[in-house]
């Protein structure tokens, strides 16, 4: 745009000659509009008018203001999020941790405790230990065994905290029956739906309060954003993680926002590939005989296989894959370099990667509290990709031979 022809309503040049900018929304695309939504990374928003200023930052007039608060691309993708879970609402926060320490945060009551499933993700359990230092009772349960929820349930907790598929396990939860449940305890239900992602699975259709998402998963897919969601079917729910969100600063930037945005128009197209890639991986891991066991819900001897088949869209079982090499890390590592697979702290690129849960995502347990969880030196996570299917089942078939030598 020439900025000479820069003005305001009242056709006063506003162009800030010395800096070369101009202090106007830019015009310049004419009567057609961008196919890809623009991008704002504007800190903050302004106006010659006080009562304008004042008015949004009251929340009187829907906008932008100042970008910790919200910002438009931020907003985008909470829309898009919320669609995606047939949420109410959604917010969306700098990483997947801030999304459940805001939950957290905004939601817990003082003095009451929070009840989270015995397999979580190695920095939620150390999200939690770090509650209890801040004197929230945190109380863990086994959300398989109905004694054990049973126990935690009386104890009145105001937050239910579980994975739909744990990580690294891939154990199934029963999010209806826990949902039934927590309604009538008067608890929140929150499900950390990374893992499934909601093409695979929608916990606030099967009753959740709240549905937390790193994005900085397969949704944005890529490995380049660092971003997390959070969901509810309950605007009441909303305004609190709104709120604290915006106090605590764990706003997301722009940039992430818009990459995500990009990255959710093919992620159910990646999805289910990489769904189907798991599956097929997990059918070859278990005739493998250097692989004592194979986690994976789309099987059926596995244990999560039934809630899977009543929870989850039919035909899909998710893009992990757990399984436990017989001969340890050394035999890991072989196949590893025979397959020329990367290990990758991290999961949902549009690459199959591997991790190795006990040097990694776990690394924060104890050696004894791995051993309770089946988390051995030999144990290996796959992220499964979107590659041809029978480029990558070759790769692991050499993968296995390296292994049988
Ligand atoms: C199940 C699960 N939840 C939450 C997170 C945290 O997400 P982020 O890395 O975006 O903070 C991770 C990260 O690996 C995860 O695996």
């Amino acid at each position: 745009m020439n900025p000479e022809s820069a003005s305001d309503p009242q056709g006063r040049q506003q162009t800030h000659a010395t800096l070369g900018t101009e202090f106007v929304p830019w015009s310049g695309f004419g009567p057609l509009v961008p196919l890809s939504p623009p991008l704002c990374p504007a800190s903050v928003y302004g106006s010659r008018k006080i009562a304008q200023v004042e008015a949004v930052l009251a929340g009187d007039v829907a906008g932008a203001v100042y970008s910790r608060l919200g910002h438009p691309n931020a907003e985008q993708l909470a829309r898009a999020c919320a669609s995606l879970h047939r949420a109410a609402a959604a917010v969306v926060t700098s990483s997947g941790m801030a999304a459940l320490g805001l939950v957290a945060l905004a939601l817990g009551e003082p003095g009451r405790p929070l009840a989270a499933a015995q397999y979580l993700y190695g920095h939620t359990v150390v999200l939690l230990e770090e509650l209890a230092r801040w004197g929230v009772p945190v109380l863990r349960f086994n959300p398989a065994d109905e004694d054990s929820t049973g126990r935690m349930l009386k104890q009145r907790p105001g937050i239910v905290w579980v994975e739909t598929i744990s990580n690294p396990q891939l154990q199934v939860a029963d999010v209806a029956r826990l949902a039934r449940l927590c309604r009538q305890h008067d608890a929140l239900l929150v499900v950390d739906n990374t893992f499934a992602s909601p093409f695979v699975c929608r916990p606030l259709e099967l009753g959740a309060h709240l549905v937390v998402e790193s994005v900085t998963k397969i949704l944005s897919g890529h490995s380049d954003v660092m971003l997390g969601a959070v969901c509810t079917g309950e605007e009441t729910l909303a305004e609190p993680l709104r709120r604290a969100g915006a106090l605590w600063g764990w706003t997301a930037s722009p940039w992430d926002c818009w990459l995500a945005l990009r990255g959710l128009a093919t992620a159910e197209l990646r999805l289910r590939q990489a769904c189907h890639n798991a599956s097929r991986l997990a059918q070859l891991l278990r005739q493998a005989p250097c692989v004592r066991c194979v986690y994976y819900p789309g099987l059926p001897e596995d244990a999560g296989h039934e809630l899977a088949a009543a929870q989850f869209s039919p035909g899909l079982a998710g893009h992990m894959v757990t399984c436990t090499f017989a001969g340890g890390r050394g035999q890991v590592q072989r196949f590893i370099d025979a397959a020329g697979l990367w290990v990758v702290p991290s999961l949902g690129d549009v690459h199959t990667t591997v991790s190795h849960p006990a040097t990694s995502s776990h690394r924060q347990l104890s050696p004894e509290q791995r051993r309770a969880w089946g988390i051995e030196d030999g144990t290996l996570r796959f992220s499964v990709g979107i590659e041809p299917t029978d480029e990558l089942l070759d790769r692991v078939r050499r993968g296995l031979e390296a292994c049988a030598v």
